[in-house]
């Protein structure tokens, strides 16, 4: 009996955690990221299909087959409901403004649809590998030695300053898990085969690039 309610608790338990578990709302999530046809603008399965530069000017919005291990949950539950923009410049464009006008869910469907996100991993990303740290050594390639800051914002005495053509580092700290970022410098071409950023395997160290990742995960 009391073996029966422990097997019956530890499967509850177990449900919790399993990806696409009712009780984390990913089926719920996942019908609703079909019926608002999310999918016209991203994609869901992995591995990367873009091998052209017209492949990657055809998508209409970025990749979200990693989201889960790409972003923190509390970000998504909260952008999801009320999006602002990320990239400074609307997707794919290098002179128009983004105008934040992503389509918006509402409360219960944003936790539903994160919950969801949130269950797409990529293999790729090693969880743990990185701590936020503000080193002296990852400010300093991200601002002056690889100049990360030509190409994205971060906050600068409480104002947003640096260049517009990559996505915003303001709030990295709620909104990328750091062992995504690590991942992203050292393996891009898992992430993006075609992308305007520069390839720093083999310009930057291992070290180098964790401790920029640590670095990009504290900026507010
Ligand atoms: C018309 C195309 C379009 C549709 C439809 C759309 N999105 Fe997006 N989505 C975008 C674009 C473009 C961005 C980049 C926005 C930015 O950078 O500010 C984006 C960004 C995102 C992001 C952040 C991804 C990242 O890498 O920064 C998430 C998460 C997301 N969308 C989820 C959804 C969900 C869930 C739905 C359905 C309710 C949806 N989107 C519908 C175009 C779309
Ligand atoms: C020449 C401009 C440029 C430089 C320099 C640059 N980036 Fe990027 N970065 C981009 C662009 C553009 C993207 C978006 C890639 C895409 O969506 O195809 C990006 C994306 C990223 C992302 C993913 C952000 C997200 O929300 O999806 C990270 C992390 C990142 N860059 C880190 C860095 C770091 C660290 C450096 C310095 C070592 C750096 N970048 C230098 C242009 C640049």
């Amino acid at each position: 009996m009391i073996r029966t309610a422990s097997l019956a608790l530890t499967l509850f338990i177990v449900s919790i955690f399993l990806p696409g578990s009712t009780f984390a709302g990913g089926p719920e999530g996942k019908k609703i990221f079909e019926a608002k046809k999310c999918g016209a603008c991203h994609q869901v399965e992995g591995p990367a299909k873009e091998k052209t530069i017209q492949d990657q000017l055809a998508k209409k919005g970025p990749e979200l087959w990693y989201a889960g291990s790409k972003f923190k949950k509390g970000f998504l539950e909260a952008w999801l409901a009320d999006p602002k923009p990320i990239r400074p410049l609307e997707y794919n464009s290098i002179t128009k403004k983004n105008d934040g006008s992503h389509p918006k869910l509402s409360g219960k469907e944003a936790l539903d649809a994160a919950a969801y996100l949130m269950t797409l991993k990529s293999s790729a990303v090693k969880d743990g590998a990185v701590q936020p740290k503000d080193t002296p050594k990852g400010r300093a390639i991200f601002i002056k030695r690889q100049a990360c800051y030509g190409c994205h914002e971060v906050k600068v005495r409480g104002n947003a300053a640096g260049g517009l053509s990559g996505p915003s580092f303001v709030g990295v700290a709620m909104r990328l898990n750091p062992d995504w970022i690590y991942a992203y410098l050292t393996n891009p071409k898992v992430f993006k085969p075609v992308k305007d950023m520069p390839d720093y395997v083999g310009i930057l160290t291992y070290s180098e690039m964790r401790d920029l990742a640590a670095y990009a995960a504290t900026l507010n």
